[in-house]
């Protein structure tokens, strides 16, 4: 398996569970392996806006994302909050780029000061030190300088803070247009083919 199809996509507590489960089916559309972070809060968040209890077991949590978007089990690999032995704990092992998506206003703030005190904060911690491509799909309102700050922090180290703003300009008519734009923004950051959205200036609807 080349490193280019693998990839970490962690959901963390911030609204938006819908932009986090069309990227998730849009990643294993596109062939990739993903290494999938749950936080505890990120499934409240779930239970919440989509109606999708997912158990806090990683195996259990794998078995149900697999049935539920009928991939291959060897795509995605479930990894738990303290999963210190999976692949993306460590620099030599874990893929080189990871979404936080959605991406909570306290998960910024731990990833800004590489706390490291989860797998989700370790695994970008990772990303950061090996120099690998990091997208953090924030989402609060409004941001306080202390918001502000950290993503200011992160964006100098060569983050991509892309916040959970969708655009008009593509004339969404339902909220999965609007999911679309911005996990096609998000896929177009990574390199990733996709066709969610009409790409500007090529497709525009009249
Ligand atoms: C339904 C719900 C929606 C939330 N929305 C947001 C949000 O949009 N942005 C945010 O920063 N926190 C939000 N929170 C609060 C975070 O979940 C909380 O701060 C949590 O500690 C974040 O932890 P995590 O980053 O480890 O997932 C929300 C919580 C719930 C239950």
């Amino acid at each position: 398996m080349t490193d280019s199809k693998r990839i970490t996509l962690a959901w963390t507590g911030a609204s938006g569970a819908p932009y986090g489960l069309r990227l998730l089916e849009s990643l294993l559309a596109a062939d990739y392996t993903v290494y999938l972070l749950i936080s505890s809060a990120a499934r409240v968040v779930l239970a919440t806006e989509h109606q999708l209890q997912l158990p806090a077991n990683p195996e259990a949590a794998q078995k149900l994302l697999v049935d539920h978007f009928q991939c291959d089990a060897q795509q995605l690999v479930v990894c738990g909050k303290e999963d210190w032995f999976s692949p993306v704990a460590s620099g030599s092992a874990a893929p080189k780029r990871m979404v936080v998506c959605p991406c909570s206003a306290g998960s910024v703030a731990s990833i800004a000061h590489g706390m490291s005190d989860n797998l989700i904060e370790r695994a970008a911690d990772v990303v950061i030190k090996e120099k690998g491509q990091l997208v953090l799909v924030v989402r609060e309102t409004p941001f306080s300088a202390i918001h502000l700050e950290n993503m200011l922090t992160l964006a100098k180290r060569g983050v991509t803070i892309m916040p959970a703003a969708p655009g008009f300009y593509h004339q969404p008519t339902s909220i999965e247009d609007l999911v679309d734009f911005m996990v096609a923004r998000v896929l177009d950051h990574l390199g990733i083919e996709q066709g969610l959205v009409p790409r500007w200036g090529y497709d525009q609807r009249s």
